[in-house]
């Protein structure tokens, strides 16, 4: 069964497995997942916005019913300006829990029609997040159990460059 659309915003700096799994579950529950990468106030991204879009692009893109789009404000705008009010968001540690229910309260207080869905992480990435991918990657650690090649090759390459856009 597969009901209407969902989606899925955040930071994506970059998408990592933990993203990756949970966008394949919601597209076998919902006939269109967009993911929407917005603005996160309390995070200085490292990859700029076209090339977050240039990884998740890379990733789903064989995933039929999965679109990308962007936003710039807040999240109850993006509800208004397109009418989808079904938002996933994933859980993955109970120190997730705190966050993801504040914003969801202030959304929904925001925005009384919007509900958020929340899916439990697969335990296989309960523990992993971009920061800690960037880190890993920063330290020279393997990160092949945690993101696609393309990030993977994406990462290094910026690192290489010292974080710095060209
Ligand atoms: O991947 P992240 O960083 O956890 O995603 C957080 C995100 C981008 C979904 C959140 O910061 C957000 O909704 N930003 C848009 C601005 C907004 O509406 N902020 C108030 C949320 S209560």
């Amino acid at each position: 069964m597969r009901k209407g659309a969902i989606f899925y915003p955040g930071t994506f700096d970059p998408i990592t497995y933990g993203h990756v799994d949970l966008i394949e579950r919601a597209s076998r529950i919902f006939d269109e997942v967009i993911i929407v990468v917005m603005k996160n106030i309390k995070k200085k991204p490292l990859f700029t916005l076209e090339e977050r879009l240039d990884m998740l692009k890379n990733t789903v893109e064989k995933i039929p019913n999965v679109s990308l789009d962007t936003h710039d404000g807040l999240l109850i705008d993006y509800v208004k300006k397109t009418g989808i009010n079904v938002v996933l968001r994933g859980l993955r540690v109970v120190s997730d829990f705190d966050y993801e229910f504040q914003m969801a309260l202030a959304n929904k207080e925001l925005c009384p029609d919007i509900e958020t869905l929340f899916l439990m992480t697969n335990p296989k990435y309960s523990f992993i997040s971009s920061s800690l991918v960037k880190e890993i990657a920063a330290m020279g650690g393997n990160l092949d159990p945690w993101v696609p090649d393309y990030v993977k090759k994406k990462l290094l390459e910026k690192l290489r460059k010292g974080g710095k856009d060209e």
